[in-house]
């Protein structure tokens, strides 16, 4: 059977694909001919995940599932949560949106921080969310120049080292999104 990953990044897919049972083939956005744009309109990171596997489920006829993922800070009341890819602005550059964060937390001694990933699955007319946290702390410089987003600048509980420092595999380990997708996985190979 076919699964469409809402997604368009293949590296995501194959990650995911070596993980669940042959019989189902994950297939990419770009796959099932869909080039446009997604609506992402929710408050939650969680509305966000849902409505795009509804979107795909509802548009194209095929199950799904669509993740979302957001940096939720303590002290900044859960921001910039949904916002975070858009956070220093509609350009979603990465340093920008560092940048400003080291700036709203400046003088702040509470760093507490974490990634938040929601997955939402629809699969044989049910529907599921599975949600990875990582929790950590927001450091005071960027350190590091692996990994993507806010890794720079995020320190995972137990750990000395950044994200960006870490080898990739070790941050799927222990990592917010990879979390979510063994939760996935579970469900699939059930
Ligand atoms: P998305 O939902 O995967 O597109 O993630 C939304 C935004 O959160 C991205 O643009 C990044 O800024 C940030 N983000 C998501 N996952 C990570 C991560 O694993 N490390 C650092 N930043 C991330």
């Amino acid at each position: 059977m076919q699964l469409v990953f809402a997604t368009n990044n293949l590296n995501k897919i194959k990650e995911v694909q070596a993980l669940i049972p042959e019989h189902i083939k994950l297939l990419s956005l770009a796959a099932i001919g869909c080039f446009e744009d997604i609506p992402e309109t929710q408050n939650t990171i969680e509305g966000n995940a849902i409505q795009k596997a509804e979107y795909i489920k509802s548009n194209y006829g095929y199950d799904c599932f669509a993740d979302d993922t957001g940096l939720e800070v303590d002290v900044l009341n859960g921001e910039p949560g949904v916002f975070s890819a858009r956070y220093a602005g509609k350009q979603r550059n990465a340093s920008d949106n560092m940048n400003k964060l080291l700036n709203a937390l400046q003088d702040r001694s509470n760093r507490k921080a974490q990634f938040k990933t929601v997955i939402a699955l629809q699969y044989n007319n049910q529907k599921y969310t599975f949600t990875g946290i990582c929790k950590g702390e927001i450091t005071k410089n960027k350190h590091g120049e692996k990994g993507f987003g806010y890794d720079p600048i995020f320190k995972p509980n137990g750990y000395e080292k950044t994200f960006a420092e870490m080898d990739l595999s070790l941050k799927n380990s222990i990592g917010h999104r990879g979390k979510a997708v063994s939760q996935l996985v579970a469900l699939l190979n059930s």
